[in-house]
This record gives structure tokens, C-alpha cells and sequence, in this order.
């Protein structure tokens, strides 16, 4: 045995009495592949002392609004990865992809047909669809809880001063025959917070920031597993660069362009606008 590899088994036989052996199977893959990164790479002792100061500045930028970990385990990819390792498994049923740190647990409760754009500078739009389940059954009360950017690619709770709390948000429940609709504006593309670490680390590797333009979903029904996704805006910008990895083909959706003054009055949206659909298909629990 090599010293290096005395090391590494030294390490991993400082577990055996860890109770836990889900904790024990972790911590040993975990020191594993720490170690053989080290090895590999040859990392010297001026490297490891910068990757320390990297963490503990990304430590430092956390607040209880800002989770500079999780934006760093999303450009590393990290966080998509865990997604589809857990994610829906089953062929057909709506792809899932990463929450993200804009979230929040209290979506306002809006009626069907409610608009989540408080401001109303954007491009009018209107979001229909079905909740079903795997067998094409239509799921009645499903909830929509979603969220997107303002049309100039901010959050509301990156903008209290700015924007109205709630701006961009909405909590929907589908009627009897699992449809909703909501009227928005079409979102932007948007840089994530590049002041932090994780925007030294986007600059040294000569990354851009940028998410396409998106609106998040979590959709949840009685006796399903609730889906976190987005729907991408079909045609824009950073759909094959998403500094996070988040784009999966099958949530790309035209934003059609329409004008029909009598659907625009059903919709309450003022004639031209935009229409997306976004069907979903939720997995039996
Ligand atoms: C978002 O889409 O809100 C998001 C996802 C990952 C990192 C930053 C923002
Ligand atoms: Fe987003």
C-alpha cells in the first residue's frame, strides 16, 4: 500500500463506529473521493489553503436571504445532478428540475385567471393547462404554487424597495377538471448574484451568469408526487448555456404570439399577447 492510499484507509477506519449506515456509506464515498481528487490533481498546499478561503468566503456571504452554497452547488452542477438522480423516474410524466434560491414557502393565494405580474410593464401573457395523472386522469384541486422574474430579470425579494411583495408570484388550485390559467408577463433571461464567490468563480473560468428565461413550478395533487420544474421560454436566449444545467428539452415551450381581441378578452390580457401551455403529468406516490 502506497502512504497516500494508508492515509485514505486510515481515514475511512476512523468510521466504523459511526451508528448511522447510511451516515457511514456517505462519510466513506465522501473521504474516498476527497482523496482521490487530491491525488490526482496533485493539489499542493497553497491550492488547498485558497479552496479553504473560497469556502469559508462562501460561508460568509450566506444570510437568511441569500444561500451562496446552494448558488455554488448549482454552477457546479451539483444541485441538477441530485435532481435527477431523484427525480420523476417514469417516461412521460412532467421532468423536474432545480427550485433554486428564490422560493418562498408563502405563494399569495390567487383565483384562476388572476394575474402574478403586480407591476404591468412586461409583455402580457397567459399560462394554461391540465394536471393529470399518469393514466390521463385529470387531478381536480392540484396545486400550482409558481414564481418567476420581473421583466428586467429581478425577483421581488431581491427588490423590496422596488418591487411589491408577491410581485411574480401565485399559489393556484385547478378547477374540477384539473385545468388553471394565470395571466403574467413573458419573463426574462436573468444573471444569477455574480457579487459573491461564485461570481469570482464564474469570471475565472470565463463563464456568463445567465439562467433563460423561466417560470418555476411546484405542482402538487393528493396521492401524487409533487413536481419541481420550470417551463423555459421556447427560442430565447441561454437555453444551450444555463449556468445552472437546468434546461431539459421536454419543458421548453413556445410563448405563441396571438391576436385575437375575443380571446384576449376571455383571458382579461390586452390584445397582442402571449400564450403558453404547459400540460403536466404528476406519478402516483
Ligand atoms: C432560479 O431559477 O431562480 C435560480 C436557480 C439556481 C440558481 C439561481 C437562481
Ligand atoms: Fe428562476
Amino acid at each position: 500500500m502506497t502512504t497516500e492510499d494508508a492515509v485514505t484507509a486510515q481515514a475511512v477506519d476512523s468510521l466504523h463506529g459511526t451508528d448511522d449506515p447510511r451516515l457511514r456509506e456517505l462519510l466513506t464515498a465522501l473521504i474516498r473521493h476527497l482523496h482521490a481528487f487530491a491525488s490526482e490533481t496533485r493539489l499542493t498546499q497553497r491550492e488547498w489553503e485558497a479552496a479553504i478561503a473560497f469556502l469559508t468566503a462562501t460561508g460568509q456571504t450566506c444570510t437568511d436571504t441569500r444561500q451562496e452554497f446552494i448558488l455554488l452547488s448549482d454552477v457546479l452542477g451539483l444541485s441538477m445532478l441530485v435532481e435527477t438522480v431523484n427525480g420523476q423516474s417514469e417516461p412521460d410524466r412532467t421532468e423536474s428540475t432545480v427550485l433554486g434560491p428564490f422560493h418562498m414557502t408563502e405563494s399569495p393565494v390567487r383565483a384562476l385567471g388572476d394575474t402574478i405580474d403586480l407591476v404591468g410593464d412586461g409583455e402580457p401573457c397567459v399560462v394554461t393547462g391540465v394536471v393529470r395523472s399518469a393514466d390521463g386522469t385529470p387531478l381536480p384541486g392540484a396545486v400550482l404554487d409558481v414564481w418567476q422574474a420581473d421583466p428586467h430579470g429581478f425577483y421581488d425579494v431581491q427588490q423590496p424597495d422596488v418591487q411589491p411583495p408577491g410581485n411574480g408570484r401565485g399559489l393556484f388550485t385547478a378547477d374540477d377538471e384539473g385545468r388553471f390559467r394565470f395571466r403574467t408577463c413573458v419573463p426574462s433571461a436573468y444573471p444569477i448574484p455574480t457579487d459573491g464567490p461564485v461570481g469570482t468563480l464564474l469570471k475565472a473560468t470565463g463563464r456568463h451568469p445567465y439562467r433563460p428565461a423561466h417560470i418555476h413550478f411546484i405542482v402538487s395533487a393528493e396521492g401524487h408526487t409533487p413536481v419541481t420544474t420550470h417551463i423555459f421560454v421556447a427560442g430565447g436566449e441561454y437555453l444551450d448555456s444555463d449556468a445552472v444545467f437546468a434546461v431539459k428539452e421536454s419543458l421548453v415551450k413556445d410563448f405563441t404570439p396571438t391576436d385575437e381581441p375575443s380571446l384576449a378578452r376571455e383571458f382579461g390580457v390586452p390584445n397582442p399577447f402571449r400564450h403558453a401551455r404547459f400540460d403536466l403529468v404528476l406519478e402516483r406516490s
